[in-house]
């Protein structure tokens, strides 16, 4: 046994230079485990909540002393002298002390970089990686990156409706290997964009965030890309879309910008999908339809759902109620994971585990902004995660996460596996 000796928290900064929380955890024995959280930008609005200071005179409100204070004073001491390895009990121990459903007491920052840097020392305690520490000796599968090269929404100024146009490899043999394909592409999509006179500047993600006339541009641009650089579309790399519509949707409608302001049903919404999945090598589409809009929903899973992934992120935001609900009722076939929609580890391993019991698949995700660290690498291991979200092939924040699963993947040799089938479900 080894018990829980000290727990501090401190305020750092993310990748678009907003404070959040890192906590570092030292045991009796001397192990220690650092982990820090990251934040979204089209957060969903069931999500657990994180904790800002709202003092305008410091960081315009987005400081996070509160947060860390609640871990050093009040957490803390709460779990001092317990047995690292008591994940669930940990958590639940924080859950009880905050008191609210959605952790917006204590704040879900302070909760889960605790929760993780508890994780990230019990694996240090006992000599093994976290990917092994979390997901057993059996933890040797490899996700397949869903990488994204074109930002939109809220992650860019570039005013594409649609947040993240991103590729899959699905014909690489191996983790690396995908990787490779990525950045291959990722770099004959910068070329193409220069020469149409389009700028290669990043948006929040690493993914580009050119100034373009149309979503079908982007698709269209990707395409390109992927031939300039000799893969085959549809062979090699297929790809996904994350629309994140509820960012679009208001009043019952979908505001489309780069269809001169036009709103669309859900049905009309449906259809252009429809006829982007049949001409282009579409393999999921993200929150195709608002959380907000369960009729929408229904029907893009008629529509769609027997031929490619339709993802749940905002809609289910990683929380085990709201996925069993959406498994009950078929409002999607696959999920997104993020630690810091639910707050703790093992609530996001409950996630995970209604996941496996629906067979679907679920992709282990970052958050628009980030922070070096690279505990969802380890965990999508863990998880046995059919694919990981990490954005694009650039920015350091993002490249961590890859840059950590090369490092698995050398680490497991022969024993590494790699993705699941990503065309069929
Ligand atoms: P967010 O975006 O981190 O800004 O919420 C990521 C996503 O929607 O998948
Ligand atoms: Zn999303």
């Amino acid at each position: 046994m080894d018990c829980i000796g000290s727990i501090r928290a401190m305020e750092i900064l993310d990748s678009r230079g907003n404070p959040t929380v890192r906590v570092s955890v030292v045991l009796d024995s001397g192990a220690r485990g650092t982990s820090s959280v990251p934040a979204g930008a089209s957060i969903g609005v069931n999500e657990a909540a994180e904790l800002r200071d709202g003092d305008m005179f410091r960081y315009r409100g987005r400081g996070v002393r509160k947060a860390v204070g609640n871990v050093n004073d009040v957490l803390a001491p709460a779990l001092m002298g317990m047995d690292v390895t008591r994940q669930v009990e940990i958590d639940d121990a924080m859950r009880e002390i905050d008191g609210t459903a959605n952790l917006e007491r204590m704040g879900a920052n302070a909760v889960l970089a605790v929760s993780q840097a508890c994780a990230v020392a019990a694996a240090a305690s006992n000599g093994v990686p976290l990917y092994t520490y979390l997901g057993g000796k059996d933890a040797v599968r490899l996700p397949m990156p869903m990488i994204n090269v074109i930002n939109g929404g809220k992650h860019a100024d570039s005013s594409l409706d649609m947040q993240e146009f991103m590729i899959v490899p699905i014909g690489a043999p191996s983790f690396s290997e995908a990787l490779r394909y990525g950045v291959e592409i990722f770099h004959a999509l910068a070329r193409i964009l220069g020469t149409r006179g389009y700028t290669s500047a990043v948006g929040d993600e690493g993914g580009f965030a050119p100034l373009l006339t149309s979503n079908e541009e982007a698709f269209d641009l990707i395409m390109e890309a992927i031939v300039a650089a000799g893969y085959r579309p549809g062979v090699d790399i297929c790809l996904a879309l994350d629309a994140a519509a509820a960012s679009f949707f208001r009043d019952g409608n979908y505001w489309l910008s780069r269809t001169g302001y036009r709103s669309k049903t859900s049905v009309q919404l449906i259809e252009l999908y429809q006829q982007w999945v049949h001409k282009y090598p579409i393999v999921s589409i993200e929150d195709g339809i608002a959380e907000s809009d369960p009729a929408g929903l229904r029907e893009l899973m008629t529509a769609l759902g027997h031929q490619i992934q339709i993802m749940g992120d905002d809609l289910v935001v990683t929380n085990p109620e709201f996925i069993a609900r959406a498994i009950e009722q078929g409002s999607c076939n696959a999920a997104l994971i993020k630690l810091n929609q639910i707050g703790t580890v093992s609530a996001a391993i409950a996630a995970v585990e209604l996941c496996c019991r629906a067979h679907w698949h679920y992709a282990v995700a970052h958050r628009s902004g980030e922070t070096e660290d690279t505990f969802i690498a380890d965990f999508a291991v863990a998880m046995n995660a059919s694919h990981i979200k990490t954005g694009s092939v650039c920015r350091g924040e993002r490249t961590a996460k890859y840059n950590r699963l090369l490092e698995i993947e050398g680490e497991l040799g022969a024993r590494a596996l790699f993705g699941h089938d990503a065309r069929s479900r």
